[in-house]
């Protein structure tokens, strides 16, 4: 089994990445610790508590972390995610609080605690991670798989995609850190657009493909009118399934920097995917997705959660 942290922002998409977590044998999920992003740091961590309560997974901790970027301005995506940050489906309130310990600290006591290095699995801006590894360093970690970035065209600007653009400064000393990232950006998460054909797969499983295929369902209504699709790309499930099957996921060792001086291009992650320039590479930059092979496994586990 392989320990993981999701860091994360729920947010429709996260959440469907934390049913695929919890459905997946292969991964410990140790915990969840939450940040600013889809919507406030209160709402995404509330989403959280309410999501593991859905399937019985009061059990999992989750550490409330950062509530704004390391120095830009907080900006949430309300405009996709809806008010409570999850809109759509009828999700109880939680009944259950956080840890006491802030992110950070409970990083620190289960990370050293865990014996065996632990994946850090972060869908949301990169806050939390930054200041984690600022002040623990990578000790005790194994990887950080990360959903943000775009090789191509941004999605919270033509540059830049939201995790990335949110707090630039925390991308980049992510992927300053000495340690095996990878990043799963929008080109690769497109290419995972969950329209009618799998939200009906993710229904006949039961009660949580039916709320899976809900979360889809509203977060569809925001790509529709972007893009003119009709599905939703569930942009941070790509990530946990990469940790569950990493070959759905075409990768290429590459040197990633993230734009911060220019206001036009903040948040852009400059992959330098063909070489040209000598700066060493620092990340796995996912570069396709093998999209029927990704929803089986998605419909499949969905399908095991109780
Ligand atoms: O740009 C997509 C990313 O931003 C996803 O992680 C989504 O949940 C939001 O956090
Ligand atoms: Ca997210």
């Amino acid at each position: 089994m392989t320990p993981i942290v999701l860091d994360c922002d729920p947010g429709h998409d996260d959440a469907i990445a934390l049913l695929l977590a919890l459905a997946s044998p292969e991964l410990e999920l140790l915990g969840v610790t939450t940040t600013y992003g889809n919507q406030t740091l209160e709402k995404t961590t509330a989403n959280a508590l309410r999501v593991l309560e859905l399937v019985g997974r009061q059990d999992v901790p989750v550490a409330m972390g950062a509530s704004a970027p390391l120095e830009r301005e907080l900006v949430v995506a309300a405009h996709v995610h809806g008010e409570s940050g999850l809109d759509g489906p009828t999700l109880p309130p939680a009944s259950t609080e956080p840890v006491s310990d802030d992110a950070l600290a409970w990083l620190a006591r289960v990370i050293d605690g865990a014996g065996t290095p632990v994946t850090l699995v972060p869908t949301g801006p990169l806050t939390n991670v930054a200041r984690y590894l600022e002040t623990h360093g990578t000790a005790g970690l194994e990887r950080i798989v990360l959903m943000g970035g775009a090789i191509a065209e941004g999605n919270m600007t033509p540059a830049a995609e939201f995790n990335i653009w949110a707090d630039p400064e925390a991308a980049q000393i992510v992927f300053d850190a000495e340690l095996d990232v990878t990043m799963i950006g929008l080109d690769v998460t497109h290419k995972a657009v969950t329209g009618p054909g799998v939200q009906r797969r993710l229904r006949e499983t039961g009660r949580v493909g039916v709320f899976v295929a809900e979360l889809v369902e509203l977060f569809t209504v925001y790509h529709r009118q972007t893009y003119g699709w009709d599905g939703a790309p569930i942009h941070d499930a790509v990530a946990v399934a990469h940790l569950l099957a990493p070959d759905l996921v075409e990768t290429r060792l590459r040197n990633v920097e993230v734009e911060r001086d220019s206001e036009l291009c903040r948040g852009r992650t400059v992959v330098d995917l063909w070489h040209r320039t000598e700066r060493p590479a620092n990340a796995h930059v996912g570069v396709d997705l093998d999209t029927d092979a990704f929803f089986d496994l998605l419909v499949d586990r969905i399908g095991t959660v109780g």
